[in-house]
């Protein structure tokens, strides 16, 4: 039995600009997804994935297509949270040299599914390296990162950047543009999340950005905005300026809603943050739904955002310097 966890993120900055080559900044956060492998005898892949929501629901999953869950979250989105892990299991048998040996797979997610928290990268990364080990092998983080992103790329049609894959393998704040992927130093910092309990649909919503972008010079601009406000940005987390942090991720949002990937829910809790003192708030991933981040979670903040008649949870995280972690048995 091998056993690893992995951390989701929020994005401080360059959500969507960043598929088209300009910087990001996304910060690695204290909820975890845990992944347990285990080899059997039949050469079948079993899937047992408990909580990949917080309604606590049990899957049981058998290889690709036998029987599909019964839970109550969009069909799309278990079939992208099904379609990591097997392609995650099939990376970590390619790099252990071993496509016939099964596996059990166990995953216990504190990240909701598909609502803008990297939990799709959490467990791919996660996956990727129990499997591995459970086959025998010990790949290093790099080609973890690396089999993480060609993973999601190929879920996600081709539409992925390194961020997610990158930030929940190494942990910490990262700042990623196109290829390059570097870990910042940055001040210890806490978070208020909102959760409107939905999700979004991250390859629509891409699609839906590159559409907006090729049509209209203005959302190409705005884009290229987003690049630009993530390099002040950087300066303000070394420094830790959290003024300026805060103004430039309010600006961040705005700039999102003009791509369209806003929703009326994510702006109300951004909103009620802001109102209750937030330096600066903005959506986090894909958006269409699910969460928001507001820098700092005061206990006036989380009262804001537990009271934000948009908000059906919401947490108070800090930024984990601790990516992928091999667990003890
Ligand atoms: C999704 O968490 C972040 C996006 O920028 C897509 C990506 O970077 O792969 C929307």
């Amino acid at each position: 039995m091998a056993t690893a966890s992995a951390p989701g993120k929020v994005y401080l900055f360059g959500e969507h600009a960043v598929v088209y080559g300009e910087p990001a900044i996304p910060c690695a956060i204290d909820l975890r997804a845990t992944v347990r492998a285990q080899t059997r005898d039949d050469g079948r892949v079993r899937v047992n994935a408990e909580d990949l929501t917080f309604d606590g629901v049990t899957v049981e999953y058998a290889g690709t297509g036998e029987s599909r869950p019964d839970i109550d979250v969009p069909d799309t989105l278990i079939d992208a949270a099904f379609g990591y892990v097997e392609t995650a299991i099939e990376s970590a048998r390619t790099l252990a040299g071993d496509a016939a040996s099964g596996i059990d797979l166990t995953i216990d997610s504190e990240i909701p599914l598909g609502a803008g928290l990297g939990s799709s990268a959490a467990v791919t990364v996660a996956t990727i390296d129990a499997v591995s080990r459970a086959l025998g092998t010990e790949p290093d983080r790099t080609t973890i990162a690396q089999q993480a992103y060609h993973t999601e790329r190929t879920v996600q049609d081709g539409r992925a950047s390194r961020a997610d894959t990158f930030c929940s393998t190494m942990g910490g704040a990262v700042r990623v543009e196109g290829d390059d992927c570097n870990r910042i130093d940055t001040p210890r910092l806490s978070f208020g999340i909102g959760y409107d309990g939905g999700s979004g649909d991250t390859a629509a919503l891409v699609d839906a950005v590159r559409t907006r972008r090729d049509q209209y010079q203005v959302a190409a601009s705005t884009v290229a905005a987003i690049g630009e406000l993530v390099r002040r940005g950087e300066s303000a987390l070394i420094t830790d300026d959290r003024a300026t942090l805060g103004e430039l991720m309010d600006m961040n949002h705005g700039l999102l809603s003009a791509l369209g990937v806003s929703s009326r829910t994510l702006d109300d809790m951004v909103w009620a943050a802001r109102e209750a003192g937030a330096p600066g708030a903005k959506l986090t991933g894909a958006g269409g739904g699910g969460c928001m981040v507001a820098l700092e979670a005061t206990d006036e903040v989380m009262t804001a955002l537990r009271h934000a008649p948009s908000c059906e949870q919401s947490f108070a995280t800090t930024l984990t310097t601790t990516g992928l972690r091999r667990e003890a048995e």
